[in-house]
C-alpha cells in the first residue's frame, strides 16, 4: 500500500518506535565511549523528517538531541564537542520550531545527495555519525556510502541505515521484467513514496548504483527460475548487501524489522562501523530492542520459547557449539573483542556478548582456552580475573592447542 508523504508524521507507527529505540539507545553508550577519544562528534540526520510527530511522538532528531543532552550532563569531561545537523528535503520549517529549545542546532534544507558532500568536506579529524531513514530506496547510493570509509579522513565513521530491501527486490523483478507475487502479499506493508522505476538499461543502472554492484541480478534471475522464493530473495539480497559494505567497513549487521512474524521485514536496519566497539555496543542493542518487537509481533502475548533477532527459535546449545567451533580457530593471541565481533559478523547478533563470555570463561576455567590479560594483576597482587577488553583492562585469547 503506497502512502503520501505527509501521512508519516500524523501517527507515529510501532515499527518508527523500534527502529527509533534503535537509534537512541544506541546513541547513547557510543557517545559515552566517544568522548573519550577527546574528537568533536558530529551526528547527522540525513532524512531528518519533521523533529516531531503530529501525535506528540518524538521522531528521530528529538531523540537524538534529548541523548546527547543525557550524555553531556552525565560526562565529567570537560573538553567535548558535539555538532548535531538536521538535513531535510521538505520539512526545514518544520525543524526549525520543533528542535528551537534546543539551541545551537543547524537546520539543511534540501537534498541529502546534494548536501552531504560539501557538509562533510571540513569534518576531517572528527567522529562522525550517519542516520540515514529516507522513504524509499532512490537516495542509497552505495557510491556515497563507499567514499566516507575512502575518501575523508574520520577519526571514525558510523552510518546506521534504513534499506526498504523488500522495496529493492520488487523494483529488481520490474526492471528485470520477472512477473512479482501478488500484491496482497505487500498488504501490510505501507510504504511511503515507494521507488518505482521503469523496466529498461537506466533503471538496472539505478538498482547497481544502490547496490553497490549487480550481484542481486542474479538473485532476481534465481528468482525467476523459482530456485528461491520471495522471503529468500530478500534475505539473500540482505546478506549480499551487507557483505559488499564489509568491503568498506569492517563490522556490518543488520536487523530485519518484521511486523508480523513469517512476514517480509518492513525494512532492514544496517548498521557499519569500522569500530569493533560499535559492532559490539550495536550487537547488545539489537539484542535488547528485540523485545520490543517481538512485543509488536505477539500483541503483548507471552511465547513459550525464546526467539532471536530474526524469529529464529533460540537454541543455547547451538549457540554454545558455535562459539567452540569459531573460537577453536584462534591458535595465535587475539583482542576480546575482536573475536566477538568476528564472531557476530559471521553468525549474526544471535546473542548478547555477555552470553558469548560467559562461555568463554568457562572454556577457560576447563583449560581449554588461554587468557592474557593486561593488568596481570590487581593492586592487591591476586591474579586479574575480569573478562573484558576496554580503555583500562585488555584481554586477549587463544584456543589451547
Ligand atoms: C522516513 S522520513 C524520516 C523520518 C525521521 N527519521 C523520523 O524518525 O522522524 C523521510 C524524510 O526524508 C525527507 N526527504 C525526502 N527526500 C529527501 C532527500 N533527497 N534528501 C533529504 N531529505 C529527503 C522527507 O521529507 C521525509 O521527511
Amino acid at each position: 500500500m503506497v502512502k503520501r508523504n505527509n501521512d508519516f508524521f500524523k501517527v507515529k507507527k510501532t515499527w518508527s518506535e523500534v527502529k527509533d529505540e534503535l537509534l537512541g539507545c544506541y546513541l547513547k553508550p557510543y557517545i559515552q565511549k566517544i568522548l573519550y577519544t577527546q574528537r568533536p562528534i558530529i551526528y547527522i540526520d540525513c532524512f531528518a523528517g519533521k523533529g516531531k510527530f503530529e501525535d506528540g511522538n518524538p521522531g528521530s532528531p528529538l531523540i537524538a538531541l534529548n541523548t546527547m543532552q543525557g550524555c553531556l550532563g552525565q560526562t565529567k569531561m570537560n573538553d567535548w564537542s558535539i555538532k548535531p545537523f538536521f538535513i531535510d528535503l521538505n520539512y526545514a520549517d518544520d525543524l526549525r520550531a520543533n528542535l528551537a529549545e534546543y539551541g545551537e542546532v543547524c537546520i539543511i534544507p534540501g537534498r541529502y545527495e546534494n548536501e552531504i558532500e560539501k557538509l562533510l568536506a571540513d569534518k576531517s579529524g572528527c567522529n562522525v555519525f550517519l542516520y540515514i531513514d529516507p522513504y524509499g530506496i532512490k537516495n542509497l547510493d552505495y557510491g556515497l556510502f563507499q567514499s566516507f570509509s575512502t575518501q575523508y579522513r574520520f577519526n571514525s565513521i558510523e552510518l546506521l541505515i534504513n534499506m526498504n530491501s523488500f522495496g529493492f527486490i520488487r523494483e529488481g523483478c520490474r526492471v528485470l521484467g520477472v512477473p512479482f507475487e501478488d500484491a496482497s502479499i505487500f498488504e501490510d506493508l505501507i510504504e511511503y513514496e515507494s521507488t518505482k522505476l521503469e523496466a529498461n538499461e537506466k533503471s538496472v543502472n539505478v538498482l547497481n548504483d544502490i547496490a553497490g554492484g549487480d550481484y542481486w541480478q542474479a538473485i532476481i534471475k534465481a528468482k525467476n527460475r523459482n530456485e528461491l522464493s520471495i522471503y529468500e530473495a530478500e534475505a539473500q539480497f540482505a546478506e549480499q548487501y551487507c557483505n559488499r559494505m564489509r568491503q568498506n567497513y569492517k563490522y556490518v549487521l543488520n536487523m530485519p524489522l518484521k511486523i508480523k512474524c513469517g512476514q517480509l521485514p518492513k525494512y532492514r536496519m544496517i548498521h557499519a562501523t569500522n569500530h569493533v566497539e560499535g559492532c559490539l555496543l550495536m550487537v547488545d542493542n539489537i539484542c535488547g530492542r528485540w523485545q520490543l518487537m517481538k512485543y509488536i509481533q505477539d500483541g503483548g502475548q507471552m511465547q513459550l520459547w525464546e526467539e532471536n533477532y530474526n524469529n529464529d527459535m533460540v537454541n543455547k546449545e547451538d549457540i554454545h557449539k558455535k562459539i567452540i567451533k569459531y573460537v577453536s580457530g584462534y591458535v595465535s593471541f587475539c583482542r576480546l573483542n575482536a573475536v566477538l565481533a568476528d564472531f557476530f559478523m559471521k553468525y549474526g547478533p544471535i546473542c548478547k556478548a555477555s552470553v558469548v563470555k560467559s562461555v568463554l570463561k568457562n572454556l577457560e576455567g576447563q583449560g581449554l582456552l588461554e587468557v592474557k590479560r593486561n593488568p596481570a594483576y590487581t593492586n592487591k597482587g591476586k591474579r586479574s580475573s575480569f573478562f573484558s577488553d576496554d580503555r583500562k583492562q585488555k584481554t586477549e585469547i587463544r584456543w589451547h592447542s
